[in-house]
């Protein structure tokens, strides 16, 4: 299997801080992995190394086998779908959910055209249908309620038919009933054998989907464990992690995890 993300010894420095320190990691064709870390660990920062967005401060970074800095990323970005934050706030609010979809087929944030072909519009809806959405196709992506903005976000990426599908926190701020429909919609494209290779980032091992094989756990720059989730997701390491005791627990094909009572 050949590498979707090979970093080694990347730094992010800023203001003479670094933000991510000497992380070495790869991330293979059709892996899944979940990044855990504590605020302000760097899980983002590593996100947007592994989008394109930002380049190390020392080290190499091989996005689908092409070295950063070595490779116009306007070629490389169209095969990376990323769904977080950030992208929705460069989101025109006006535009319907179906266009917000569609204008990722090329690579924009806006400009709505009349002409995208048939074939765009098929697939857009095919997607936002995967994720629940038919009912909210012409509704402005400005009126979405946070899960609602989250699973359109998550069709927005898949539009380009990625190779590497980037998610950050795509969990946070959706009620239960919302959180468990994410996650189940993730987990079944977790074992979709055609879905790109995925990276998660997510503060609650409560969010990683079924299907989900690999954990990378960060903690104020530096990785502390990466592996398989059934080797490297146990309670030692997450409570090295999050610098607490805690306890996880695997319940099905979910985890829990909880700190330990005071005594
Ligand atoms: N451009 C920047 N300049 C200086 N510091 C930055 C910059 N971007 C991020 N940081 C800092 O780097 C650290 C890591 O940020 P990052 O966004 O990667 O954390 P995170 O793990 O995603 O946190 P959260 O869970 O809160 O989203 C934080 O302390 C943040 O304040
Ligand atoms: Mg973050």
């Amino acid at each position: 299997m050949s590498d979707v993300l090979e970093l080694v010894d990347v730094s992010v420095v800023r203001d003479g801080r670094a933000l991510v320190e000497d992380v070495s990691w790869s991330v293979k064709e059709g892996e899944r992995w979940a990044i855990l870390g504590p605020n302000g660990a760097g899980k983002t920062t590593l996100l947007n190394v592994a989008s394109s967005y930002l380049f190390p401060s020392s080290g190499t970074a091989r996005i689908l086998g092409d070295q950063l800095g070595k490779v116009d990323v306007f070629d490389l970005r169209p095969r990376i779908g990323m769904a977080g934050i950030a992208m929705a706030e460069k989101l025109p609010k006006r535009q319907t959910v179906l266009q917000t979809v569609l204008t990722a087929a090329y690579g924009m944030t806006a400009t709505w055209h009349e002409n995208y072909d048939a074939v765009d519009e098929d697939r857009a809806r095919a997607f936002l249908d995967r994720l629940g959405m038919t009912e909210y196709l012409d509704r402005s992506f400005g009126t979405l309620s946070e899960g609602e903005r989250k699973r359109t976000l998550i069709a927005r990426a898949m539009m380009t038919d990625p190779e590497l599908l980037l998610l950050d926190e795509p969990a946070a701020g959706l009620d239960l009933g919302g959180r468990e429909d994410l996650v189940r919609r993730l987990g079944r494209l977790a074992r979709d054998a055609y879905a790109p290779s995925m990276i998660m980032v997510t503060h609650h091992v409560e969010e990683i989907p079924p299907g989900f094989t690999h954990v990378l756990m960060i903690r104020q720059g530096k990785v502390l464990a990466a592996g398989p989730v059934e080797m490297e997701l146990t309670s030692r390491n997450l409570s090295h992690c999050f610098g607490l005791p805690l306890v996880v627990e695997r319940v099905g094909d979910r985890y829990t995890a909880q700190g330990l009572p005071l005594s």
